[in-house]
């Protein structure tokens, strides 16, 4: 069976005792740790300075997904990377260097990541599947957990997949917000290869079972 993988995101988790809340991540099945870097300025929040990335790579035994939801993701990039990233993945809204960014983060070792927001058509970007590993579909708005995800979003799983295997591509796809144990199936099953997930995981008493449940 194709690997169903489980990226968990920290953004709700209690920063006062982080080295605890990662420690529960690292003992579970999940895959990655998803980490939401916000510049208050592409989104209106700021998540996740310095030391916070630091604290999570020095406790993390997981890989690292960066997700920059940033207007100048450069600086970011470099950071990252220094911060064991596998995934990189940077907006194409409101970028215009997003050719370059997806460069540099391949130059660095890791793995390019293309993040769309619900309202950004899948034709758009294709022109960019060369110098992709990832293509991470927002399944909310970007910029805060907690949110309901978006049911347009299956058809454009189909759509994304189809136009994946016509351009012959091996790129795998990600879905990122509101995700519960009552959509990854169908996500799963429509072709996704990385599911996101945080309120649902964090609020969820046995964070492992939580983590199974989103599998088959
Ligand atoms: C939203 C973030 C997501 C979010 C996921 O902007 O990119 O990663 O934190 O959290 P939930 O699962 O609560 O939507
Ligand atoms: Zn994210």
């Amino acid at each position: 069976m194709k690997k169903q993988e489980i990226s968990v995101s920290i953004l709700d988790c209690n920063f006062n005792d982080i080295e605890n809340e990662i420690a529960k991540i690292n003992n579970s099945s999940c895959d990655y740790i998803h980490v939401d870097v916000m510049d208050g300025k592409f989104v209106p929040n700021i998540a996740f300075d310095d030391k916070t990335i630091n604290k999570v790579n020095l406790y993390s035994t997981k890989k690292i997904d960066y997700h920059l939801m940033v207007k100048n993701p450069k600086d970011y990039i470099t950071k990252c990377a220094k911060n064991n990233a596998e995934i990189i993945s940077v907006h194409y809204e409101e970028n215009d260097n997003v050719y370059n960014d997806l460069i540099s983060i391949k130059s660095l070792g890791c793995k390019a990541g293309l993040a769309i927001n619900p309202s950004t058509k899948i034709s758009e970007v294709s022109k960019l599947f060369k110098y992709i590993d990832i293509l991470l579909l927002m399944s909310v708005q970007p910029g805060k957990g907690g949110q309901k995800f978006l049911n347009s979003t299956f058809k454009k799983i189909i759509n994304t997949k189809k136009l994946i295997q016509e351009m012959n591509y091996k790129i795998k796809i990600e879905i990122d917000g509101g995700i519960d144990n009552k959509v990854s199936k169908k996500l799963f099953d429509l072709g996704s290869n990385i599911l996101v997930s945080g309120s649902y995981i964090i609020k969820n008493k046995n964070l492992d079972s939580a983590i199974i449940s989103l599998r088959d």
